[in-house]
């Protein structure tokens, strides 16, 4: 058996712990068994960059972040142009994969990959899709991995935040990535006490956000904590087109949507509004346990999907177990938190504003 592995699109902790159970999987069940990785995502498999890999590449590599193949953005919107020296990408990946005489493609990544997976299957290759992100957004699985990794992360700077804070009688904003969906700021958010959590999919009021931080400045909290989500946006600016948005922003040129709240609370309440940015710290360091664990039954679960021929799937998980889900039905569609959801209610009830 032949396979093609790849990693593409943003990075997460747990890459190389799920390309580990793809190969341990079928290595112990598959007589020879040769497995091809492409570098830096679709770009290895587009121009033929790529390396025969041995049982010592995934030897040690469970706890590893990062990826031992790279990665790199290679947006979908763009795979029908033309790339370097005018070359037909789509061909380019597909001549590629007849000419290895690959038996599958696995393509980890979130869901710009995921779009790519599913046009190469539609044109006719065997793939297998595994869904990664810190941002968990993607839809038809209850879970990605990198994602517990990154809440960890995330919600040690906040935590870190919480003393200082107290210190100082200050307001700290903590920027979580996620520019289209804020599971990872909710999450982050609940699990470190934040008093704020502003995401993309609840567009805030500033006066919301002043009355939640005045609020507990008269229940006697000095200090108020918002974890903000990359993608947050005002009540003003959700209804602007994203033309207009675009104009508006870089009117403002803050640096991002932390600094504009940061200042807005500065100029309201007289405090002291601080920005941290933890960035890529996110998606950066070892798998938390939990992503080890699911990433060794997504791989596992992959090599058993390759090894019955059910191409053309992502192996998600839901209600717990592994699961086929067809990439035609998932592929272009993000999983979003509903504002209405049993967890932001929750939250709501214990006293969290979502500056809505
Ligand atoms: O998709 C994962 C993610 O980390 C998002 O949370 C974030 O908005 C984006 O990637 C950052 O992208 P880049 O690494 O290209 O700056």
């Amino acid at each position: 058996m032949k396979i093609g592995m790849l990693t593409s699109g943003g990075d997460c902790q747990a890459l190389n712990a799920a390309m580990r159970g793809v190969v341990k999987g079928l290595s112990e069940n598959v007589d020879n068994l040769e497995v091809y990785g492409f570098y830096n995502g679709y770009k290895g498999l587009i121009y033929g960059n790529y390396r025969l890999l041995t049982s010592e590449d995934f030897s040690g590599i469970l706890t590893r972040g990062g990826t031992i193949l790279g990665s790199s953005r290679e947006p979908f919107k763009n795979m029908r142009d033309p790339g370097e020296n005018g070359i037909d990408k789509v061909e380019a990946m597909k001549n590629n994969y007849y000419k290895l005489n690959l038996d599958c493609l696995v393509i980890l990544g979130g869901n710009g990959t995921q779009k790519t997976a599913n046009l190469l299957r539609e044109e006719g290759l065997h793939v297998i899709h595994l869904p990664k992100t810190i941002d968990n957004d993607i839809y038809g699985t209850d879970m990605t991995f990198g994602f517990y990794s990154a809440v960890n992360i995330a919600c040690e700077a906040i935590d870190c935040i919480h003393t200082t804070a107290a210190s100082h009688n200050r307001v700290f904003i903590v920027e979580v990535m996620g520019h289209k969906v804020g599971w990872l700021t909710l999450y982050a958010g609940v699990a470190s006490g934040a008093d704020i959590i502003l995401l993309p999919e609840i567009p805030y009021s500033d006066d919301s956000i002043i009355e939640a931080i005045e609020k507990r400045r008269k229940a006697g909290k000095g200090f108020t904590i918002l974890a903000v989500a990359e993608g947050a946006i005002s009540k003003k600016d959700a209804k602007l087109s994203k033309k207009e948005l675009k104009k508006k922003r870089a009117k403002e040129a803050y640096p991002s949507v932390s600094y504009r709240v940061a200042q807005m609370i500065t100029e309201r309440t007289g405090s002291e509004a601080r920005v941290t940015v933890p960035g890529h710290t996110q998606r950066g360091g070892s798998p938390c346990p939990y992503d080890r664990v699911l990433c060794s039954r997504l791989g596992s679960a992959a090599a058993k999907a390759i090894m019955d021929g059910k191409f053309g799937n992502m192996v998600g998980i839901i209600n717990g177990e592994t699961k086929l889900v067809p990439l035609e039905e998932v592929a272009g569609k993000l999983k979003v938190v509903d504002p209405n959801c049993k967890m932001v209610k929750e939250a709501k009830r214990m006293g969290i504003s979502f500056g809505d």
